[in-house]
């Protein structure tokens, strides 16, 4: 599997990350994380060159990126809730994976989709900010298999305390992946 983490910092989506990639090993399914904003990525021009050949122009950390994905059946997309919205260092990571797209690469791939943020649920922000994930799975002809909100999650480490949450939702993961 491939997790992609919208948040450049060690926040919550980072240790969301990492304790799922932790929870899969032990059943030796084993995954890359893909933290976009610490890479170097040139944000896309929109020349759409890569939908005549599939090919793009600029030479960076999306070349690995995308040969990683190509080989990977699972892909997980976590992004923290901005604005209502999803994260700008994953919508910039999006918009580079055309190639890939205008290869039909990413066509039929399993994806986990995973909103964090600080609000309560009742004010639907998280939603708001899955269903940009959504969106983007739709358009690019992924196969959603299973889709996750955190709430409260403010502090770095919040997440890590809602333990019955991140358990549920590891189980969840292993069921659909293995
Ligand atoms: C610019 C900015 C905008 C934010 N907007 C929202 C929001 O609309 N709704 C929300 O629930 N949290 C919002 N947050 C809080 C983050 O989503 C929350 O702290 C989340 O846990 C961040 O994930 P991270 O720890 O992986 O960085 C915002 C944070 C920042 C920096």
């Amino acid at each position: 599997m491939v997790i992609i983490v919208g948040s450049r910092r060690e926040g919550n989506s980072y240790h969301l990350a990492n304790k799922v990639k932790e929870e899969l090993a032990s059943d030796r399914i084993y995954c890359n994380i893909i933290t976009p904003g610490n890479q170097k990525i040139h944000i896309c021009t929109g020349c759409m060159d890569c939908d005549k050949n599939g090919i793009c122009d600029f030479k960076d950390d999306m070349k690995e990126n995308i040969d990683l994905i190509k080989k990977e059946e699972y892909i997980m997309i976590i992004t923290p809730t901005r604005w209502n919205l999803l994260s700008g260092d994953l919508k910039i990571f999006m918009d580079r994976l055309n190639p890939l797209y205008a290869n039909k690469g990413l066509k039929d791939k399993k994806v986990i989709l995973v909103s964090i943020g600080s609000k309560d649920k009742s004010l639907y922000s998280t939603e708001s900010s899955l269903s940009d994930l959504h969106s983007f799975a739709e358009a690019s002809l992924m196969n959603c298999i299973l889709d996750k909100q955190f709430y409260n999650c403010l502090q770095d480490k919040d997440i890590l305390n809602q333990v019955e949450e991140l358990n549920a939702f590891i189980a969840q993961i292993k069921e659909k992946v293995k």
